[in-house]
């Protein structure tokens, strides 16, 4: 299992990448042209991007960018393929990113995690992201959201967007101290 910077790979391999990151986020990229549009734009940003290969596979990628003259990265995006999803190659990646980030003198990584699946709700999906919203966060349950994934390598819901989706369908914003 290899991680390969995003800008050295194929063509081939970035249609990949575009593949995957519309496949498993269709409701950020509805279809393979904005995923790979997206993918052009990351890589003329200032960002870090990697895919995790084996023997050619694209088991996933993810990237990293700096906000706050560096002081922040965020995390953006962070995709795995289905078919190896929940065998540990997200954690594998997000310590990669975040070791890079912290290299680069990052005091902190967060990701932005949107609540807008209707198959995936936190328990804060449909709740009114205004009232009692700190007594919400400490009792927060990722359930079927992301956001377990986040919480599981050692993130913390910090805040939230609210309604950044549509009414009652928040941004949740999760961070790591690095
Ligand atoms: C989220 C994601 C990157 C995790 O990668 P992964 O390789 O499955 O993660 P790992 O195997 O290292 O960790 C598994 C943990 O993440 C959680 N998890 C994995 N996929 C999840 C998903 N789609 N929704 C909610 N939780 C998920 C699992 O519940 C598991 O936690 P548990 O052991 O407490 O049950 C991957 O599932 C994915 O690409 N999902 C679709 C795209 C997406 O939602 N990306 C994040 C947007 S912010």
């Amino acid at each position: 299992m290899e991680f390969h910077d995003l800008r050295d790979l194929s063509k081939k391999q970035l249609y990949q990448c575009a593949l995957l990151l519309h496949q498993e986020i269709p409701t950020g990229w509805k279809n393979i042209e904005e995923a790979q549009n997206e993918i052009t734009e990351q890589l003329e940003s200032d960002g870090y991007f990697y895919a995790l290969i084996d023997q050619g596979q694209l088991f996933g990628w993810g990237g990293i960018l700096p906000h706050y003259s560096g002081h922040v990265y965020e995390i953006h995006p962070m995709v795995i393929d289905k078919k190896h999803q929940n065998k540990g190659f997200g954690g594998l990646l997000i310590k990669h990113l975040e070791d890079k980030a912290k290299f680069l003198g990052g005091l902190t990584i967060y990701a932005a995690s949107d609540d807008e699946f209707d198959d995936r709700k936190s328990s804060l999906r449909d709740t009114d992201g205004y009232d009692n919203i700190y007594d919400k966060m400490k009792h927060f349950d990722p359930k079927g959201h992301p956001a377990r994934f986040y919480i599981k390598y050692g993130y913390q819901l910090i805040g939230i967007m609210p309604d950044a989706n549509g009414r009652g369908k928040h941004d949740l914003i999760l961070s790591k101290k690095l």
